[in-house]
């Protein structure tokens, strides 16, 4: 494992928790309409707030929400999504609904989306892009925003990791048709798994909520039932006003932990945070360089295990478009999306390695530590043995 050593407990649920989830039982309905003054209903409103966003709906976890996020994006067969290729989530999704996932290169110093290479990527059969705001750290997403509305493209941000994220002092999530925050786990907020879906439109939100309840009403717009239930919603709720603390005494303290290591490291390069961003801590991570300084690259990985620092170096092992799954007809009639004939009939697209060259050379340099399960305590070991690394790579 790369991982860096977990805290066995960082978490802490307690008086909050329970008595949000005692007035569940108590009322005796464990999954109702969301507009009744129920938790899921006070936990939309609550993170509609916290957000800035119009609406928020609840969803039963991230991948449930892309696929959703998808469904009402108006991709399906024969058209394009345009993704992210550090991380996969949004490309499966696109996947799921049938429609092509294309991957759009990275700036190499944000590990974010590049605005221009997304603008040279769309075709005509292009009607979504799905842009993750990367361990914390907002993409270019007024850009991003813009490129969308001029070619008239539904555009999607995956905030998996960027609760309380900024661009221009407004939270991410806001800009696009419709956001995406996950309470996995391992994520800055967590009910275990659960989700959330920020939206601007409320006619999309109507159509959105119209469809779970399946109220006998014909539904509006394809998509499944993927609602949060008063459990979950009854810790996210007591979660999310512990949210900014957490960050504030934790994350973003641990994140500058390692930002501070590395200060002054001729080889390890800081991550880029534009100057309209504000990042959240959640994964720290930074970019070898030592090959421009004559340095060993795996000499440094030989130290990390050494010196059981914890580092984790790249972060999957290649680009997604090199995975074995996207050279595979996976969708439906195993022959969709890619040898789907609607989609053939316009061109197609092949998954091959040169696609998007700066993931390509990004990918293996970047030393990550993943922050969520780590203690104060823990990040200061784990830094002062970094520091130790690069004293020693540097004396040679
Ligand atoms: C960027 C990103 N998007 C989506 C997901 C999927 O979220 P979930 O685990 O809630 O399904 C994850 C989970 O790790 C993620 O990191």
């Amino acid at each position: 494992m790369q991982y860096g050593p977990f805290a066995r407990k960082l978490r802490t649920y307690g008086k909050t928790e329970l008595k949000n989830l005692k007035e569940v039982l108590n009322r005796g309905r464990l999954s109702i309409f969301y507009n009744d003054g129920g938790m899921v209903d006070r936990f939309q409103k609550a993170f509609a707030k916290y957000t800035g966003a119009k609406i928020a709906l609840a969803r039963v976890n991230g991948m449930g929400a892309l696929a959703e996020a998808i469904s009402v994006s108006g991709a399906g067969v024969g058209t394009e999504v345009l993704c992210d290729p550090v991380v996969h989530f949004g490309a499966l999704a696109a996947l799921y609904y049938n429609a092509v996932p294309r991957f759009v290169d990275i700036e190499p110093d944000t590990y974010c989306m590049d605005p221009k290479s997304l603008e040279a990527n769309i075709t005509p059969r292009a009607r979504a892009v799905i842009v993750t705001h990367l361990w914390g750290l907002p993409a270019r997403i007024d850009e991003i925003r813009r490129i969308c509305k001029k070619h008239k493209l539904f555009l999607i941000e995956d905030c998996a990791h960027a609760v309380g994220a900024r661009w221009k002092d407004k939270h991410v999530g806001t800009f696009g048709n419709l956001g995406m925050f996950s309470f996995q786990e391992f994520k800055q907020l967590s009910t275990g798994d659960g989700a959330m879906v920020t939206i601007q439109d409320k006619k999309l939100a109507d159509n959105m909520e119209n469809v779970w309840a399946f109220s006998g009403e014909s539904p509006r717009i394809m998509t499944l039932n993927w609602r949060m239930n008063e459990m979950t919603a009854a810790i996210g709720l007591a979660q999310l006003g512990k949210v900014d603390s957490i960050l504030r005494n934790t994350y973003n303290v641990t994140l500058k932990i390692f930002n501070d290591a590395i200060a002054g490291c001729r080889w390890l390069k800081p991550r880029l945070v534009p100057k309209e961003a504000i990042q959240t801590g959640y994964w720290f991570a930074c970019k070898w360089e030592g090959d421009k300084f004559g340095l060993n690259y795996s000499r440094f990985k030989q130290l990390n295990e050494k010196l059981d620092i914890g580092l984790r170096f790249g972060f999957n092992q290649t680009a997604p478009y090199e995975f074995d799954f996207f050279h595979k007809a996976q969708a439906y009639g195993h022959q969709c999306p890619n040898k789907c004939p609607f989609y053939l009939k316009n061109s197609r697209y092949v998954y091959r390695k040169g696609l998007c060259p700066v993931v390509e050379d990004v990918m293996p340099r970047l030393v990550t530590v993943n922050l969520i399960f780590l203690s104060i305590a823990e990040a200061k070991r784990m830094a002062e043995k970094l520091g130790k690394a690069i004293n020693m790579m540097d004396r040679g």
